[in-house]
């Protein structure tokens, strides 16, 4: 062979052969799923798989001539499709094409994932966006977010910037999702997925989590809790956000579309600066909707909560027992209370601050952080010490974002709120709440040093609960430029965390408790910054069984703060014995509501006991897998169950719940499952309300698969709210 054809043949296959190897599959992988990309450079990034595991790539069925399988449509050439971004370029042109040059896979050192990112350009403009895949092989769990930047002459005004877009294909989808409001949070919604257009979305501005949640599941076919093919996705995003839904015409595709809610947020985006959208996480499973759960648990402990795999501790907050009337006495009794039941913590709620204006109702004080002597004349470190000598930990109440206009904060700084120059803004809780402008940086600073002046006078301190009842009711930042207004809804929430990240650089052993007027903001955007969510203002048992039940679709139990209230709780009228209340309070993280010195002596007594109790399981509880069994939504139920296993599978928790009584009811088999069919267990009544009297499973050993596919038969007593509570443990 000549010497120059012998070099071009070299060159041609220098050029030609990685091309080859680029116009492939991309198969991102966790222990159990699959999620495969395929692109080439100069070309799009297409979406072939996501599902069940797949080693052989050579297997998949292109389905890309059936339909439009793009990664990450974007607006401008195919204007009919859904699209997960669109911008205004500087020139005014409203398109985009977009094309790989790259593609990088690397390990993040941070938390463990595999990264891989797809580097993609406009074909026309100097515009450039990132797709990165991140994923969790102990869970099953893929992250994805977006980057865009650029370096046109001047601004690019972003449209729409979605954090992902997965189109999938099967025959009869199901949506699951949460919706509700302040007491009533959470309520689960399953509906199937009809032709057009579904949305979840949010634009409260500072709470995201009343009208619906930021989080759902798709399954193929009617939704189980143990079986059948299921799809989970989470939006981590704690400001307004959109996940759509729609049914493609003609082949049957479902396309979801997830991100911040893009309505009065368009944004401008300098040269070079660069865009980061909010996470998506999604995980697939097969073994129904509890399946996706556990997937999410297990990634949300392992990654993404403080201390996630740490179990919580037994509180008393003071909220339900005397409200805003604190003072030493009441204070003093609680700290007793709940020491003398065996808890480990006593968080002192609202009403504990403001010198010129005292805190005794929701109109005054928010901003003013200053104890107010009148209250409490022996100070903040008196009741740490009432705490500490009785064994406990304490912890505070504080509502940093808000100010109330009577109040010495806003006094000084009339200018620090979300308000427009040209209008009164209108208030909130107490006709006189406003939302501080967390976009000036000066606030930003103020709320840092709320937390940090009460951690440097208390650095016992061991727990603060983070509240925030207002909405961003008069959007408008005297911070941000005149032609910037838009940006408030982002900046806001980047602000917030940018000051988590302060306080949690600083303090981050300090357990914080999210609440936003009960769950309001209950979100993985903020769970990083947090160990735990107030789940609801609303501590009904009945309805706290509903709520419980579907914030734990996708949140852990340790996250989810269940207490123990008066009966009947204020605003319903659901009396239910002090076992129910305990028996639903220990599904999640127990603690208490309530005024311990209220309780008759057998109420001490079995107070006391269910705590007890309760710190014998509560790492199966809080640590464990979850399976939900019978759920309390379904009004064909009779009763509710699920059950909390070791992931060895050798201790678990069962929990029965028989919210109405019918006379002569049949009291049928309560399956079991996610035991391991081939050990035997012990079985233990927990919490029975006569220990010398407990249930007749009481004491016997039976087998796991007798459990799960016969089930118990429980001894019912008549009257509503009934519960029974079973520990098994493998022989
Ligand atoms: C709303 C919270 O959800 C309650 O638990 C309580 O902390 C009040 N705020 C106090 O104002």
């Amino acid at each position: 062979m000549k010497k120059a054809h012998l070099l071009w043949t070299l060159l041609a296959v220098c050029l030609f052969v990685p091309n080859l190897l680029w116009a492939k599959n991309y198969v991102i992988s966790t222990a159990k799923t699959s999620l495969v990309l395929r692109t080439e450079p100069g070309k799009r990034v297409d979406f072939v798989y996501y599902g069940s595991r797949i080693d052989r790539v050579n297997d998949i069925y292109d389905t890309r001539s059936a339909v439009n399988w793009n990664a990450y449509p974007v607006f401008g050439t195919n204007c009919r499709a859904e699209h997960a971004l669109a911008v205004t370029h500087a020139n005014g042109d409203l398109s985009l094409e977009l094309e790989t040059v790259k593609v990088e896979s690397y390990k993040d050192e941070k938390d463990g994932g595999n990264v891989t990112e797809f580097q993609l350009r406009d074909k026309v403009f100097p515009f450039y966006v990132k797709l990165f895949y991140k994923t969790y092989e102990d869970s099953d769990v893929i992250k994805t977010w977006t980057e865009y930047s650029h370096k046109e002459k001047s601004d690019v005004v972003l449209r729409k910037f979605a954090s992902a877009y997965i189109p999938m294909l099967a025959n009869d989808y199901w949506l699951s999702y949460l919706a509700g409001q302040q007491n009533s949070e959470s309520d689960l919604y399953e509906e199937p997925i009809n032709r057009g257009r579904k949305m979840l979305g949010d634009h409260d501005g500072t709470r995201n989590a009343f009208k619906t949640h930021a989080s759902f599941m798709v399954s193929q076919g009617r939704p189980q809790e143990n079986s059948g093919n299921v799809f989970g996705g989470t939006l981590a995003w704690s400001g307004n956000y959109d996940i759509s839904f729609v049914r493609d015409y003609s082949h049957g595709r479902l396309e979801i579309t997830a991100g911040m809610n893009p309505e009065m947020s368009h944004y401008y985006l300098k040269p070079n600066e660069v865009f980061t959208t909010p996470e998506f996480i999604f995980t697939y499973s097969t073994e129904g909707k509890s399946g996706v759960s556990r997937q999410f648990h297990r990634w949300a402990r392992n990654h993404q909560i403080i201390d996630g795999t740490k179990t919580r501790d037994i509180l008393l907050n003071s909220w339900e027992g005397v409200r805003f009337k604190v003072n030493q006495e009441g204070m003093d009794k609680m700290i007793r209370g709940i020491s003398e039941l065996g808890g480990e913590l006593f968080v002192m709620d609202d009403g504990w601050f403001g010198d010129k204006y005292p805190r005794n109702d929701g109109t005054s004080s928010l901003g003013d952080w200053v104890l107010c002597r009148e209250k409490l004349p022996n100070g903040i470190d008196a009741l740490i010490n009432s705490c500490e000598e009785r064994g406990i930990k304490f912890g505070i109440w504080i509502e940093p974002e808000m100010v109330n206009s009577k109040s010495e904060l806003y006094e000084k700084h009339p200018d620090w709120v979300v308000r427009q120059p040209d209008r009164e803004p209108t208030p909130g809780r107490g006709g006189s709440q406003l939302l501080l402008d967390m976009c000036n940086p000066k606030v930003q600073d103020f709320v840092f040093k709320v937390v940090d002046d009460l951690l440097q006078k208390h650095p016992r301190i061991h727990y603060i609960k983070w509240d925030a009842n207002f909405s961003a009711n008069n959007v408008g930042s005297y911070y941000l430029p005149k032609d910037r207004q838009s940006h408030f809804y982002i900046e806001y929430h980047r602000s917030l965390q940018k000051v988590l990240e302060r306080i949690r650089a600083k303090y981050p052993k300090v357990i914080i408790q999210l609440c936003a007027s009960g769950g309001g903001r209950l979100n993985y955007g903020l769970l990083p910054y947090f160990h735990e969510n107030w789940t609801s203002d609303n501590t009904d048992a009945l309805q706290r069984l509903q709520i419980q039940w579907s914030v734990s679709m996708f949140y852990p139990s340790n996250v989810i703060a269940a207490h123990v209230s008066r009966s009947p709780s204020k605003g319903a009228n659901n009396p239910s014995s002090l076992k129910f209340r305990f028996d639903v309070a220990m599904t999640g993280r127990l603690g208490l509501e309530l005024r311990p010195e209220t309780f008759s002596e057998s109420e001490k007594l079995f107070a006391k006991r269910a705590i007890e109790t309760y710190k014998g399981i509560r790492d199966i509880i809080q640590l464990g897998d979850i399976y939900r069994i019978l759920s309390p939504f379904d009004k064909e139920n009779l009763y509710s169950t699920q059950l909390f296993a070791t992931p060895k599978k050798d201790r678990a928790v069962f929990f029965a719940f028989c919210p109405y009584y019918r006379r002569n009811q049949p009291t049928p088999a309560l399956k079991m499952a996610g035991l391991d069919p081939n050990r035997n267990y012990r079985i233990r009544e927990l919490n029975p309300l006569n220990p010398q009297k407990p249930a007749s499973i009481n004491g016997k050993v039976v087998s796991g698969r007798f459990l799960m596919e016969q089930g118990v038969v429980l001894q019912w007593e008549k009257g509503d709210r009934q519960s029974a509570v079973l520990e098994l443990t493998a022989e």
